[in-house]
Parts: structure tokens; sequence; C-alpha cells
């Protein structure tokens, strides 16, 4: 994993009957900014833009010393002049989005002093990057991905943004690769690879990277993750996910389960799991054996976060001859009307330090 780089995601679910910023839309959008020529990113197989087109300030940069293998990170736009600097997008009114901005600091200012500045994605659906005192702001890369299908994300609220905490790609280890190709992963979502200690990682033992994806599963998952899972050792051990959150205050939480049962046992042609979120039961599901071509996947909204800490166990029934597993979760936290997000990040020695805020505003019904 690479710890240069962040990537903030947001679902927005919007809502806008009277507003069309643009004549034409896109479902995938992938800006390097500050880039002068677009490429082709040999990992996804998707187009980088340059951002001409979508933003009118700030200045273009290279990175000369870096070491972002993510070649859109060496390029970014700094915004030396303006309180508020905006990239307008191709938003296609009622229609979910994962949005995802990217920023890496190789200190390009020569001051060894990363910014903090504020991200908003306001009611125009503008991504704004906003100057904070002594810092000249930038951003790196904007990506933003249409989510069709009508079960996607199905619980998300109307006039909400989730941010995403966590997306873990159970039982494959760190070689996995976070970003699928385009054949993999219908929605460029980013998926971390994970391994726990005290459960069996369930490994495919040949290559997955470009299976295509569960279409008839909500969300889409990518056969590349549902491939991996991780698994108790026995049917009456549970599996144990303590979550941790960002803020520590309580806010409404949406997790969603990924399961897939790819190991062949003789005579036995499913497995029942409960889950549980701090003690309680909530989801009972059957697991039936992949041949069968049903990959089920569980929503649950809203979930209290209460003091930023949430408890998921996943065990077998009663009686159940499998022990559970798990391929994959999603853990988001809802931001609904005017909320601001802030949080700060891992960095590297300069390479980033970000506050980041995300605004939705609650005049975007009112348009
Ligand atoms: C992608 O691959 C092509 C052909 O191998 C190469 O010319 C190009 O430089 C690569 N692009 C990037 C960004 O690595
Ligand atoms: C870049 O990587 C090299 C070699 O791994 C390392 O010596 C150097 O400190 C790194 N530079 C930064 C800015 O992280
Ligand atoms: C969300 O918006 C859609 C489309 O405008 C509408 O049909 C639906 O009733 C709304 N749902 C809620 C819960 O307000
Ligand atoms: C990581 O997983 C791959 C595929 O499952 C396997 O071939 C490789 O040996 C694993 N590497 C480590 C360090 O565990
Ligand atoms: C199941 O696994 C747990 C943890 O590995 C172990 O403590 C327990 O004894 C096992 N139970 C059975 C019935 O094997
Ligand atoms: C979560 O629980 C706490 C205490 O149990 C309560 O005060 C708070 O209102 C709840 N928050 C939500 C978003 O339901
Ligand atoms: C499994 O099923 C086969 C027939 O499909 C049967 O012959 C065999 O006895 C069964 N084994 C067990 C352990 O139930
Ligand atoms: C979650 O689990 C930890 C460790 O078992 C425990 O200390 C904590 O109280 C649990 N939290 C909740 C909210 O159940
Ligand atoms: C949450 O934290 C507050 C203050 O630290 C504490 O009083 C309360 O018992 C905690 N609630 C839970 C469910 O852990
Ligand atoms: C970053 O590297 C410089 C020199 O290479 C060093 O002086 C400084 O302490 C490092 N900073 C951090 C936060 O590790």
């Amino acid at each position: 994993m690479e710890i240069w780089s962040i990537n903030v995601m947001v679902l927005v679910f919007v809502a806008l009957p009277s507003f069309q910023a643009y004549a034409y839309t896109k479902n995938t959008l992938n800006i390097d900014c500050g880039a002068t020529t677009q490429s082709e990113d040999n990992t996804t197989y998707l187009r980088w833009e340059t951002d001409d087109e979508y933003t009118k300030t700030g200045n273009n940069e290279f990175l000369v010393f870096t070491n972002a293998s993510f070649y859109p990170m060496k390029t970014l736009r700094s915004f030396p002049i303006g309180d508020k600097n905006c990239y307008n997008l191709p938003f296609e009114p009622q229609a979910k989005y994962i949005l995802r901005a990217g920023f890496y600091y190789g200190n390009h200012d020569n001051l060894l002093k990363p910014p903090t500045f504020v991200l908003e994605v306001d009611r125009k659906l503008s991504v704004t990057v906003t100057t904070s005192l002594d810092h000249v702001p930038f951003i790196s890369t904007i990506e933003s991905q249409q989510l069709y299908g009508k079960d996607t994300y199905k619980l998300m609220q109307n006039h909400t943004a989730l941010y995403l905490e966590k997306r873990i790609n159970y039982g494959a280890n760190e070689t996995f690769p976070e970003r699928l190709s385009i054949d993999a992963d219908e929605f460029n979502r980013i998926w971390k690879p994970e391994e726990i200690p005290s459960y069996r990682s369930l490994t495919p033992g040949f290559d997955v990277t470009i299976t295509g994806w569960a279409t008839h599963s909500e969300n889409y998952p990518p056969f590349a993750v549902l491939w991996y899972a991780i698994e108790a050792y026995n049917s009456s051990e549970s599996i144990f996910l303590p979550v941790t959150f960002q803020e520590k205050k309580s806010q409404a939480a949406y997790f969603v389960f990924y399961f897939a049962s790819f190991v062949y046992y003789p005579n036995i042609t499913s497995r029942t799991v409960s889950i549980y979120i701090d003690g309680e039961e909530k989801v009972l599901t059957e697991i039936p054996d992949a041949y069968k071509g049903i990959f089920p996947v569980v929503s649950i909204y809203p979930v209290n976060t209460t003091n930023g800490t949430v408890n998921v166990t996943i065990s077998a029934v009663e009686g159940s001859p499998l022990p559970p597993l798990l391929c994959a979760m999603e853990v988001f936290t809802t931001m609904s009307e005017v909320v601001s997000k802030a949080s700060d990040h891992d960095y590297i020695n300069f390479s980033l330090v970000l506050v980041f805020f995300l605004v939705l505003s609650l005049s975007l019904s009112g348009l």
C-alpha cells in the first residue's frame, strides 16, 4: 500500500430536476490535474484527461523529484490566487456518483509545508479548492464515476453524500492491486487488500484480475474481490472486526458486506451466517456455493457509530457445518444536508498532509 496518496470517496446522490450544467455528461471522468497531455493508464485502461476544460484558474506544475508511482500524481494544479477555485464537472441530475480527489504534495512549492485546504462539492456540483491562510492549495487528481443500476448503493438517501471510511478486499495480500482494470470493476473503486492473521485467507490460486463483476449482485462487486475471502477456522468461531471511524462523534454509518463461497465442500451446498453489529443480530444470510451464481450482498444502514467504533461480528448459524466467511466490506459515513468533514491523514516526510472537507449543500433541492 502506498501512503502518499489520499483518495477520498463520496457517493453523491443528486436530484436536480432543473439544473443542467453541461450539454453532455460522462459516465467516467478521470482528470489528471495540471497535466499538459492526456494519457492512458496502463493498469486500469482508463484515460486520464487534462483539466483544461474544467477549470480556468491555477498553475500547472510537475513534480520533478517524486516517489509517486501512480503517475497522475506527478502533475498537479496549484491555486496561488483566489479564495475559491472551482472545477466544473459534467454531473448529471438525479444520478449517483463516486467522486475521488487525490492530493500528492511533493514539496512543489519548496516550502516543505503541505497545505491544508477545504474541498467542497457545492450546489452547482463543482469541486472547489478553498485557500487557507498561509498555504497554496492544490489538487492532483479528480475522478468521477457514475453508478448506474437501480439497486446500486440502494439504501442511500436523496441529497446525501457518503464518505468512504473503508473498502477492504479481505484475504488478498498486499501484492494484490488496489486499482483494478475497467474489465474487472465497473465502478473504478479502490479495494484495499487485507489479510487477518487470526483467520484463514481463501485465495483463488490463479490470476483473477480481469474476471468481470457479479452483475446480479447489489453494487456489482468485482469477481477479483469475491474470489478472495477470510474464513474462520471452524464453525463455532466468529469473524470479529472492530471498525474505527475517523471521527469519534456518533454518526450514521452505511455498511456493505460481500459474500461468495468458491471453495467446494462435498455434500455441502451452502452456509448461513448472521451479521451482528455491536452485539445485535441484524441479518441472516445464506451463502450458496459459487457455482449457483449467487453472490449475496448485505447492506445495513443506518448504523450508529457511537463514540467512533462499531464492532462487526459474523457467525455461522447454529448447526452450520461450515465456518463464517467474508469477502469484502465497505464502510461509509453519511453526510447529509450541510455537513462538513475534516480528517487528518498519514503523511510520509512532508509528502502529504491533508485536511479534507466535503460540503454538499442543502440548497441542492431548492434549485
Ligand atoms: C503505457 O504503455 C505504453 C506502451 O507500452 C507506453 O508507451 C506508455 O508510456 C505507458 N504509459 C504510462 C503512463 O506508463
Ligand atoms: C524516495 O524513495 C527513495 C528510495 O526508496 C528514498 O531514499 C527517498 O527518501 C524517498 N523520498 C521521499 C521524498 O520520500
Ligand atoms: C428521492 O428522489 C427520487 C427522485 O427524485 C424520488 O422518486 C424519491 O421519492 C425520493 N426519495 C425520498 C426518500 O425522498
Ligand atoms: C500473495 O498472494 C499471492 C496470490 O494469492 C501469492 O501468490 C503470494 O505468494 C502471496 N505473497 C505473500 C507475500 O504472501
Ligand atoms: C475453533 O477455533 C478456535 C480458535 O481457533 C479454537 O479455540 C476452538 O477450540 C475451535 N473449536 C473447535 C470445535 O474446533
Ligand atoms: C447514537 O447513539 C447515541 C447514544 O446512544 C445517541 O445520542 C445519538 O443520537 C445516536 N446517533 C444517531 C445518528 O442515531
Ligand atoms: C456425499 O454424497 C455422495 C453422493 O452424492 C454420497 O455417496 C456420500 O456418501 C456422501 N458423503 C457424505 C459424507 O455424506
Ligand atoms: C467492541 O469490542 C471491544 C473489544 O471486544 C469492546 O471493548 C467494546 O466495548 C466493544 N464496543 C461496542 C460498542 O460494543
Ligand atoms: C461514549 O463516550 C462517553 C464519554 O467518553 C462515555 O461516557 C460513554 O459511556 C461512551 N459510550 C459508549 C457506548 O461507549
Ligand atoms: C523528512 O526528511 C528530512 C530530511 O530528509 C528530515 O530532516 C525530516 O525529519 C523528515 N521528516 C519527517 C516528518 O520524517
